[in-house]
């Protein structure tokens, strides 16, 4: 071989890894652009200039932008004259990870609460009711004509995000803790905020506890990939899901993501992610049940989205971290800790200051409307 073709070989070669380069950034960046366009066409602020059906379909777009465990969305919505009605989705239940629906319903709860806060845009009232525990667990809403307002809750419908990123330490001041605990006390429903890094520390330690035995489980691994979405085009595709990009991680392929998760996702380095992020943070929020039945369940879930649109406002982050409720002999061993009793911790919640993360998606209104 003479130094002429090792050049050219070398060129060769080099042309071939860049070309290869540029094809996975490429591939890994398919569907950025419908991704930007789902996420800001379903956050657009709210029309108040709507009314009738379109109004109700704007009440039901408020509900998708709730929470909801996995982003699994688990609810439709049947609209009538003068009532919504939220119809839990059991077809996306998470029996692993939830195995008796609490999760479940209260996501439906934080759903109510968007179309409660949403209601008055329109000039209208919203009261919840929900059936009695053995029924199928409808959630219904009432609209009565109201005074129409507007309000700072309302408004943060659209801006309100799990934010998984790491804080930047400060504290919050003690106003500001006050009305975050005012937002996410509810009906049976109570808030425990630790601030005090002792307090902070003893929980944490039941979070890394509970996130080590979640990923000691393999059909939780299983039905958490079920639910991850690694790429542009895989989240546009659903419109629901994990999406790699709100935890911090590439957006890659679907196909090489999941082929990527089992090698690099292990307890360590989630538990190393999740500590960086608890000792980032201003404080915990414990919501805490008086009863560990559905209609708690869905008070629950309507107290944490009531304090995460309250924080919103304020220009506060937060973003769940529930291996401690997960995962029973710690949810026991966490109950111990604060003193509650009889009663349950429903999720753990960290808040501080920091920058906004990528959206995740929904699903289009049209489509959860029965
Ligand atoms: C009941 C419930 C439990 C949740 N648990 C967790 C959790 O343990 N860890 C986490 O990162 N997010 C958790 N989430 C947040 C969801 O993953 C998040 O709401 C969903 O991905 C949609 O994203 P968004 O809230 O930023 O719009 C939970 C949400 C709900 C309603």
């Amino acid at each position: 071989m003479n130094r002429r073709s090792i050049v050219i070989g070398g060129v060769a070669t080099v042309a071939t890894v860049a070309a290869a380069a540029t094809g996975a950034v490429l591939w890994s960046r398919q569907g950025i652009g419908q991704w930007r366009e789902a996420a800001a066409g379903i956050r657009r602020p709210l029309n108040a200039d709507l009314s009738g059906t379109a109004a109700l379909a704007e009440l039901v777009r408020c509900a998708t932008l709730a929470a909801s465990s996995h982003n699994t969305q688990p609810w439709r919505f049947a609209l009538g004259d003068s009532a919504l009605t939220i119809v839990p989705d059991f077809s996306r239940r998470c029996p692993v990870v939830d195995p008796d629906d609490h999760h479940l319903f209260a996501s439906l709860g934080a759903a109510a609460e968007n179309i409660v806060q949403a209601a008055a845009v329109f000039g209208l009232s919203a009261t919840v009711r929900f059936a009695d525990e053995g029924d199928d667990g409808r959630v219904r809403i009432d609209l009565a004509p109201g005074a129409s307002a507007a309000s700072p809750l309302a408004a943060a419908i659209v801006g309100r995000q799990c934010c998984r990123g790491l804080y930047d330490g400060r504290g919050i001041a003690p106003a500001d803790l006050d009305l975050l605990a005012a937002a996410g006390r509810g009906d049976g429903v109570d808030i425990v905020l630790l601030t005090e890094r002792p307090a902070i520390n003893a929980v944490a330690s039941l979070i890394i506890a509970g996130n080590t035995a979640q990923f000691a489980d393999p059909t939780f691994l299983a039905e958490l990939k079920h639910w991850l979405r690694f790429g542009y085009a895989d989240a546009v595709a659903t419109g629901d899901g994990l999406f790699s990009l709100t935890s911090g991680n590439p957006a890659l392929p679907a196909p090489v993501g999941r082929a990527l998760f089992d090698y690099v996702v292990s307890a360590a380095s989630e538990n190393a992610k999740c500590r960086a992020q608890i000792a980032s943070s201003a404080g915990l929020a414990v919501f805490v049940s008086e009863r560990d039945d559905r209609r708690h369940w869905l008070s629950a879930g309507r107290a944490y989205q009531r304090f995460a649109l309250r924080a919103t406002a304020i220009g506060i982050k937060q973003a769940f971290l529930n291996q401690a409720v997960e995962v029973l002999p710690q949810r026991r061993r966490l109950a111990e800790l604060l003193g509650l009793g009889a009663r349950r911790p429903d999720f753990v919640v960290r808040f501080g200051y920091g920058a906004d993360m990528p959206w995740s998606l929904r699903r289009p209104v049209a489509e959860v409307i029965a």
